[in-house]
């Protein structure tokens, strides 16, 4: 039997969208294998999410390097040995050198709390919140040089409530990026995604809404 496609998953945090890849590989719906997962934080709770699934894990602290390429030689380095066909971002809060970023082109994924091009960078809650959004979410895309700017694979729209804080907002987003993010593995996984014209279509299809391709409960205004 052919060797389940692996997957390197590198955190910063919590690791809550970890869990849920996790989950989904446990539960067959994402047929892949979670060869490792590396953090830049030690004691970062991910890890020990990680390891209680039985994972291997790396840790290593940007703070050991010198410079950013550096820390990233290091980190290729440690993910190479595990011959992923995929890398993946989950709450990974490092900016990537662009070495690495070409190392991993067309197999390196992210997810970002917004509806991206929308509120790309840090504190994406609050600034829907104020900006007056009727519709915040989250975003799985593709990782290229521009921070936050690579296709996007896949999104989900939540609607923002009246009392809605940040931390509301943030909970019923990262419902949504629980949900998607194994999915958008699963396509690449499968073959189903390419590229076009900075466009990623599924099964050759463009969908809807000029290739943002939305896919939440609630309707977009
Ligand atoms: C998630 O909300 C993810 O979208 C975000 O960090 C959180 C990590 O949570 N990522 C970014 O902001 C990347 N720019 P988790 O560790 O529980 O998955």
């Amino acid at each position: 039997m052919a060797a389940r496609a692996g997957i390197v998953v590198l955190i910063s945090g919590r690791g809550s969208n970890l869990q849920a890849i996790i989950d989904a590989v446990n539960s067959g719906r994402l047929p892949a294998e979670i060869r490792a997962v590396i953090g830049n934080e030690p004691g970062a709770p991910g890890l020990a999410r990680a390891r209680t699934a039985g994972i291997p894990t790396h840790t290593i602290d940007h703070r050991d390097f010198a410079t950013r390429e550096q820390f990233d030689q290091a980190l290729m380095r440690s993910i190479d040995a595990y011959h992923p066909r995929v890398v993946v971002l989950a709450g990974f809060m490092r900016i990537l050198s662009n070495a690495f970023i070409d190392h991993y082109a067309g197999r390196l994924l992210n997810i970002h709390p917004s509806l991206l091009p929308a509120f790309p960078g840090l504190n994406t809650h609050a600034r829907a919140l104020q900006s007056g959004a009727s519709h915040h979410g989250a975003s799985v895309h593709f990782v290229t040089h521009e921070v936050d700017g690579g296709p996007v694979i896949i999104q989900a729209a939540v609607p923002v409530l009246p009392d809605d804080a940040p931390e509301t907002l943030a909970e019923r987003v990262l419902m949504e990026e629980h949900r998607i993010y194994p999915k958008a593995i699963g396509w690449f996984l499968a073959g189903r995604l390419s590229v076009e014209n900075g466009r990623v279509l599924l099964d050759g299809q463009q969908r809807p809404e000029q290739g943002l391709q939305r896919d939440g409960p609630e309707p977009l205004p």
